[in-house]
């Protein structure tokens, strides 16, 4: 019985979130009225990422709620085929050093980032760090990539709550325009993906560009929502195209069918891919996940 009422709940979630951006477009058109923005209501790109911010003020935390027990271990290095591992039997590193997250919007994520996550450090051989698997170490340097200006003023009070004051920098740009910024290719040492790769133009254009950035042994921290998986069948495939004739309208040009795996392969050689749905969700999920880390070989 309760894995019919999971079903009917997972299929009409979706519903449930179109209602709560809906419900909040009068709250975004008062508060462009009140400031005056009436440009605004001539750019669809402009209105659509200020309406997508005030949905994310209430969205964010309750999505950050359901998904930390995946993302704080994914952080840690501690995710195997689609699963959460023990630290003694983790096979990669978690973050560490110099990071890009892409489309950290208000900042839900980065308090992972601060020091009090740390559960190691990397040792320097032969005057490089070697970052320790299954832990977390020091995060030095994050260039948060957000193009969403309503985004910049929580992410930036986030990242001062963490501690990350001078560490974090807000590349007001998109995933697009990163060429020419200050940072060097082969420069970082991860890149942090979480809930965004669904939301960028040209994904295997640009996911291929952002490749380049990572350091040889650099890793990828993924947790997406994704096109449904094959064995899903082909009645969730069709409920989430159809569902995706609305979704991005109502969620900031949100893409719920990205083929996101096949960009990530694609983008350039990896020494491992360990990418999977997280073991737990159910073969109905509308939002399905990819989950894991690619590292890029030495
Ligand atoms: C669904 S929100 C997720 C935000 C955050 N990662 C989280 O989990 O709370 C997607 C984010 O991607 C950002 N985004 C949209 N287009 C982008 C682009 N071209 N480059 C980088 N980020 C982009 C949006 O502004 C938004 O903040």
């Amino acid at each position: 019985m309760s894995s019919l009422f999971d079903l009917l709940y997972g299929l009409l979630e979706p519903w449930l979130l179109l209602s709560l951006a809906a419900g909040y477009l009068p709250k975004t058109i008062v508060g462009i009225v009140k400031r005056g923005a009436w440009a605004t209501f001539g750019n669809w790109s402009a209105f659509s990422s200020e309406w997508f911010a005030v949905v994310w003020t209430v969205g964010g935390p309750m999505v950050r709620a359901g998904a930390e027990s995946k993302v704080v271990p994914l952080l840690q290095g501690r995710v195997r085929a689609g699963a959460v591992v023990p630290v003694d039997v983790a096979t990669q590193c978690g973050v560490g050093g110099t990071v890009i997250e892409i489309g950290p919007g208000s900042g839900m994520w980065v308090s992972i980032f601060s020091d009090k996550y740390v559960t190691g450090g990397p040792e320097v051989k032969d005057g490089k760090p070697v970052f320790k698997k299954g832990e977390r170490s020091r995060v030095d340097k994050v260039y948060g990539i957000e193009p969403n200006p309503g985004q910049h003023p929580a992410l930036r009070a986030r990242a001062k709550d963490a501690g990350l004051e001078g560490r974090y920098e807000i590349v007001p740009v998109g995933i697009e325009d990163i060429a020419g910024r200050h940072i060097a290719k082969e420069s970082v040492d991860a890149i942090v993906t979480v809930l965004c790769l669904c939301s960028i133009p040209d994904q295997e254009k640009n996911v291929a560009e952002l490749y380049q950035y990572l350091k040889p042994g650099g890793r990828w921290f993924v947790y997406e929502h994704v096109k449904s998986h094959p064995s899903q069948g082909e009645a969730i495939s069709l409920y989430q195209r159809a569902l995706n004739l609305i979704w991005p309208t109502f969620m900031g040009g949100c893409d719920l069918c990205r083929r996101t795996e096949k960009s990530l392969r694609a983008a350039g050689a990896w020494a491992d891919v360990d990418l999977a749905m997280p073991v737990d969700e159910p073969w109905w999920a509308t939002t399905p996940h990819l989950y894991g880390i690619l590292t890029k070989p030495e």
